[in-house]
């Protein structure tokens, strides 16, 4: 009988970590949940073990705390059982670019970008090693709107989806699966943590529903997936316009109309 991998979730407390965690639970998995929230990972831990027999580990962790992302580091490095990272933890945006603290902008692209990317960086080379796993970054799709008007929080998804493709061509031949998946409009506690009413938005998807689709997408081995998109053939399209642009890329010489006096 082979083992499953165990799966390493961050921001397992609520909303689209939470989720995953019971899906993981139900397919058999043994979980390491990780988020700041202490008392809500252990009853969910406790629920999923009696649910569905698998065990689960709570591990209270700050992400944007080098402490804590360093015991997080040394466990993805070590634990061989480790197959698979979700690495979902993320925070929004409140308020336009003008009303941002330096602390605030610190703390979003600490947690978005540094801790996913370290984490990340801990468990690459040992999956690489053994030539099999997995590694799931949340990215979004305000990645690809800066007309959204969350342009920091958008930068950081951009960041999630360029570097999820980078890894995925590195790492890929090594049999190492690097999905990253791109939600809309969430029904999570995301909005209440930056001050939205969820209820207010036009549009909302289920969270169950999201990360379903997301596993979709993982069991198939997609690259980039991206549930509240219904036409895949505009992802195809603009892939398409990116490659021919990088075709268009001459290194050695500044395009014709920025000669000087051109
Ligand atoms: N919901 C949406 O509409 C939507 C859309 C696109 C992308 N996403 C992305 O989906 C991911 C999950 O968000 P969600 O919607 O499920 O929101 P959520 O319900 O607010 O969950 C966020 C999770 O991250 C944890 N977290 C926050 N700060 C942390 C920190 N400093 N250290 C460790 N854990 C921390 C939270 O737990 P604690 O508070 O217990 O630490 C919680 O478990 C995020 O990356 C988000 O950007 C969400």
């Amino acid at each position: 009988m082979t083992t499953l991998p165990t799966v390493f979730i961050t921001g397992a407390s609520s909303g689209i970590g939470a989720t995953y965690a019971e899906r993981f639970a139900r397919r058999g998995h043994d979980l390491i949940l990780v988020a700041r929230d202490k008392l809500r990972l252990d009853k969910l831990a406790a629920r999923l073990h009696e649910e569905s027999n698998v065990a689960v580990e709570v591990v209270q962790a700050d992400l944007t705390r080098p402490a804590d992302l360093s015991v997080l580091e040394t466990r993805l490095r070590d634990d061989a059982r480790i197959g698979i990272l979700i690495n979902n933890a993320g925070i929004a945006q409140s308020g336009g670019f003008l009303a941002q603290s330096a602390e605030a902008i610190e703390r979003l692209i600490t947690l978005n970008t540094t801790a996913l990317t370290r984490l990340a960086a801990a468990v690459a080379p040992r999956l690489a090693q053994s030539g099999t796993g997995a590694i799931v970054n949340i990215g979004s799709v305000v990645g690809f709107a800066p007309e959204f008007g969350m342009s920091i929080y958008g930068a950081t998804k951009a960041f999630v989806l360029f570097l999820s493709q980078g890894l995925s061509l590195e790492l890929s031949p090594k049999g190492v699966y690097v999905q990253a998946v791109l939600p809309a409009s969430t029904r999570t506690e995301i909005w209440e943590r930056v001050g939205i009413d969820v209820n207010t938005l036009p549009e909302v998807m289920e969270v169950g529903e999201l990360v379903d689709a997301a596993l979709v997408g993982f069991d198939r081995r997609e690259l980039v997936t991206i549930p509240p998109l219904h036409v895949a053939e505009r992802w195809d399209a603009l892939e398409g316009a990116r490659q021919g642009l990088m075709s268009d890329i001459r290194q050695a010489h500044a395009a014709e109309r920025y000669w000087p006096n051109a």
